[in-house]
Order: structure tokens, then C-alpha cells, then sequence
């Protein structure tokens, strides 16, 4: 696959499960129960891919979209410091984005492509979470076809972006998974399916003990399957 780039996440394991990084040209979900680290690796990438690429990074900026309110930029500063990356130049190179709705969150999706052409410095697209909106949203049964396919078309558009402008799109997805399951069919799960329809990689994270997390990675084309760990510390992603 021509022109693919990496991006580290800062955990050794995590970069071998994905083939040495976040890739670019490529939507990745990172799904899994509350507090299994989806949100701290999306604040990891967004500081790394500033690195340069000897040190695992793209020299880009990336934008983040918040749709549940949870990003700190207090957190971007001591991932940032860690890398020894200047806190005020990491937080000027990420376009935070708070969506407040799907319809938002559909608009700010809709705008990005002007972004990224007025700063194709722009290497990483972050959507964290993707599905939350939607689901809250559309509740029930009877609107299930209208939330997939407003949701599909979201995440279609985010796959071109990745296309087109070879950067990298991460996507979060809380699914609560049950414990039979997670070595069961992980595509569908309590709460909700995962974005299995949509061409990607897809990881699944999970709580282990302590700071330790596993990684898993689901039915990746070109990657083999596979689990790894990794831990959330006070400087961010880590082996
Ligand atoms: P949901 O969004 O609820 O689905 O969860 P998530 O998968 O996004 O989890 P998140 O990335 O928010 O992980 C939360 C965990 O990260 C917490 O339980 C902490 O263990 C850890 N964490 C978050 N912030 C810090 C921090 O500042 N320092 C340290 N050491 N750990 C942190
Ligand atoms: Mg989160």
C-alpha cells in the first residue's frame, strides 16, 4: 500500500499490533468498555503525530472532535512535556472541536475538508466518540436505519478524507462489552455494534488490572490478529 505513514502511540506493543503505528489513508476505531483508554490514546496521537519523523511523529497538526466533553488540555501539556515537545507549541497545533449534536458533529465533518486545505499540515482527524451522538439521538428500534445510515455516511466521508489527503482518522466507539464476549464475536456487543461495515482498522480495548490495558486487534486485512498490552502512566501511552 503506497504512501501509508505511521504515527506512534507511544507503547511499543501497541505500535507492533498495528504494524508500526497509527497508520495514514486509513480510518482507525479503537472500541471498547468506559475507561479502557480510547480518549488517552486519542490525547497521545494528537501530541505524537508533531513529532518528527525520526521519532515517530509526521511533523502535522491534528484536529480533535470532542462529542463527550472529556478532552484536557491539561493532559495534552504532560503528554506533550514528556516528549519533550513545548506545551503551548502541542496545544496551538491541535484544532479542538466540540460537537454538541450529530447534526454538529455532521457539519464539522462537512467543514473539514476547507480546513485541511488551508493547513495541509493537518496529518490526523480524531472523532472521540463517533457513535455517542448518534446513539443518544436515536433511540429505539424504529430508528435504527436512519441512525446507521446518518452515521454511515459520517463515517464514509471521514474514509475519503483519510484517502484523499493521506492523513490518519481515528475514531472512538464505546461498546460495553460482557465478559463471555470478549473472546466471542467482539462485533457485536452490548450496547451496540461496532463499525464493522466500514473499511478500517478496528482494535479493541479493554480494562485489565491497574493501569494495564489489552489491545486487540479485529479482523484487520493486512495486520495479523492479536493482542498486546499496554499501560496508561502519568506521561500517557506506555509499554
Ligand atoms: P469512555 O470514554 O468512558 O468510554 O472511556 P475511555 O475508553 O475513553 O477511557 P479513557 O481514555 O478516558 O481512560 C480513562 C482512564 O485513563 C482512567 O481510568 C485512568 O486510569 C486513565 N487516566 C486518565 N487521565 C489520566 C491522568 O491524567 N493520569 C493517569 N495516570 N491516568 C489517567
Ligand atoms: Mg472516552
Amino acid at each position: 500500500r503506497a504512501n501509508v505513514r505511521k504515527i506512534t502511540t507511544s507503547s511499543q506493543a501497541l505500535d507492533g499490533l498495528l504494524g508500526g503505528g497509527i497508520e495514514t489513508r486509513t480510518m482507525t476505531e479503537f472500541f471498547g468498555e468506559f475507561g479502557s483508554g480510547k480518549t488517552q490514546i486519542c490525547h497521545q496521537v494528537s501530541v505524537n503525530v508533531q513529532l518528527p519523523p525520526e521519532k515517530g511523529g509526521l511533523s502535522g497538526k491534528a484536529v480533535y472532535i470532542d462529542t463527550e466533553g472529556t478532552f484536557r488540555w491539561e493532559r495534552i501539556e504532560a503528554m506533550a512535556k514528556a516528549q519533550g515537545i513545548d506545551p503551548d507549541s502541542a496545544m496551538s497545533n491541535i484544532y479542538y472541536m466540540r460537537a454538541i449534536n450529530t447534526d454538529h458533529q455532521i457539519a464539522i465533518g462537512d467543514d473539514l475538508q476547507e480546513l485541511i486545505n488551508k493547513d495541509p499540515a493537518i496529518k490526523v482527524v480524531i472523532v472521540d466518540s463517533v457513535t455517542s451522538h448518534f446513539r443518544a439521538e436515536y433511540v429505539g428500534r424504529e430508528n435504527l436505519a436512519v441512525r446507521q445510515q446518518k452515521l454511515n455516511k459520517h463515517l464514509h466521508q471521514l474514509v475519503r478524507l483519510a484517502e484523499v489527503y493521506e492523513l490518519a482518522v481515528i475514531v472512538t466507539n464505546q461498546v460495553m462489552s460482557r465478559p463471555d464476549m470478549f473472546y466471542g464475536d467482539p462485533t457485536v456487543a452490548v450496547g451496540g455494534h461496532t463499525l464493522y461495515h466500514t473499511p478500517g482498522i478496528r482494535v479493541q480495548v479493554k480494562k485489565s488490572r491497574g493501569n494495564r490495558r489489552i489491545a486487540r486487534m479485529v479482523d484487520a486485512p493486512h495486520l495479523p490478529e492479536g493482542e498486546v498490552v499496554f499501560a496508561i502512566t502519568e506521561e500517557g501511552i506506555r509499554d
